[in-house]
């Protein structure tokens, strides 16, 4: 095909290449649905329903040094993190959410013709950083309860490999990978990632393993457990080796003042974000039994804060329509990785009550 116009500057596997789907946000629905968007429920992008800490918002509203860049060595937004996680301060590198350390990673390590080793279905943004930069994803089918195929992962690797991603708990299945399946990757001495976004809800780290192997990253978020997805912030700790160069490569001040703020409030009020926290994963054992009694539904145990369940009966996209014109937001799939199934957020009492009558109502 002959490329015309601004096409012809386009990097070549650039061209036609269709981004990553994000979820739809209320707004978008304005004047569509028969709900307006302050009552729609949104389940569909792991938020918290409770929001942040009250302190946060008290904090910015106060914070005198919104005009002046932020601290480009992270030094007290390090130390902070440092203290929550243990991990030493030069082992930890923030970023403007978790998404641009993924990106950043990749880009320290992958380049055209490299290849990325995925277990799949998972988090696409590993798909999406890659192929920006040239790679090759090589996608490892996980079990039929979504374990990794260790083996498997293993009998990819090649001179070509640069980077094997695993989530835990994994999104959109919501399982976690057993600690032995990790160490067993780790060992092969090429450069893990370990994601770790929605740690809170499941309690299993691999945060003070990072001493022992010089090839493990880990990475976290505050956007699900401390409610600040739409101020954006994430961190990873990792080998002081990678860390430095991760600190070398990134934008600079890539976490604003206003994030630095939300991250030191947060963990003074941890208490209090830590009973919501609680609060959601009461809430997820309320909805998967109650999920359960959907006979056409199938939902997989989640250590995250959204279930993820099979649509065994009609269309998981008409199910997904059906909910947005109740006002009610999931997130669907129905592509070769993720065949006819729905990804609910974990929300308040409430919004578990909204979807189950709703859910009640549908006749697939
Ligand atoms: C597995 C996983 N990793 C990372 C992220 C990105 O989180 P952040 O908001 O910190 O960019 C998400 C968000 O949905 C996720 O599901």
């Amino acid at each position: 095909m002959v490329k015309e116009g601004i096409e012809k500057y386009i990097r070549p596997h650039l061209t036609g290449f269709t981004g990553y789907s994000a979820s739809t946000s209320p707004d978008v629905l304005a004047g569509k649905v028969d709900v307006a968007p302050e009552n729609i429920i949104k389940l569909n992008a792991n938020e918290n329903p409770y929001g942040c800490s009250p302190r946060v918002a008290k904090a910015l509203a106060a914070c005198k040094h919104l005009h002046i860049y932020p601290d480009d060595g992270q030094e007290r937004l390090r130390k902070l993190l440092s203290g929550y996680t243990g991990a030493p301060l030069e082992r930890i590198v923030a970023s403007h959410g978790s998404n641009t350390l993924i990106d950043l990673i990749v880009r320290l390590f992958v380049g055209p013709g490299d290849e990325v080793i995925n277990s799949v279905p998972t988090f696409d943004i590993y798909r999406f950083s890659t192929q920006i930069v040239g790679g090759t994803v090589i996608n490892i089918k996980r079990d039929a309860d979504f374990q990794v195929d260790v083996k498997a992962v293993k009998k990819a690797i090649n001179s070509r490999t640069r980077l094997i991603f695993l989530a835990t708990p994994n999104n959109p299945t919501g399982n976690s990978l057993p600690l032995r399946d990790i160490l067993e990757i780790a060992g092969t001495g090429l450069p893990v990632v370990v994601d770790e976004a929605y740690y809170e809800f499941g309690g299993e780290t691999v945060v003070g393993l990072a001493e022992k192997y010089p090839n493990l990253m880990v990475l976290r978020s505050f956007s699900k457990w401390a409610g600040l997805a739409g101020l954006r912030v994430g961190y990873g700790v990792f080998p002081p080796r990678i860390a430095r160069y991760l600190m070398a490569i990134k934008i600079p001040h890539n976490v604003s003042v206003a994030a630095e703020v939300a991250v030191r409030e947060s963990l003074a009020d941890l208490d209090y974000l830590q009973s919501k926290v609680k609060a959601i994963v009461a809430e997820r054992a309320r909805l998967f039994k109650e999920l359960g009694g959907i006979t056409w539904l199938k939902p997989y145990p989640s250590q995250a804060n959204f279930i993820y369940c099979a649509v065994l009966k009609g269309d998981a996209g008409e199910l997904h329509r059906q909910l947005e014109s109740r006002g009610i937001l999931v997130r669907y799939f129905d592509n070769p990785l993720l065949k006819n199934s729905i990804r609910i957020s974990v929300g308040k009492p409430e919004h578990t009550d909204a979807l189950i009558k709703a859910l009640r109502h549908i006749r697939p």
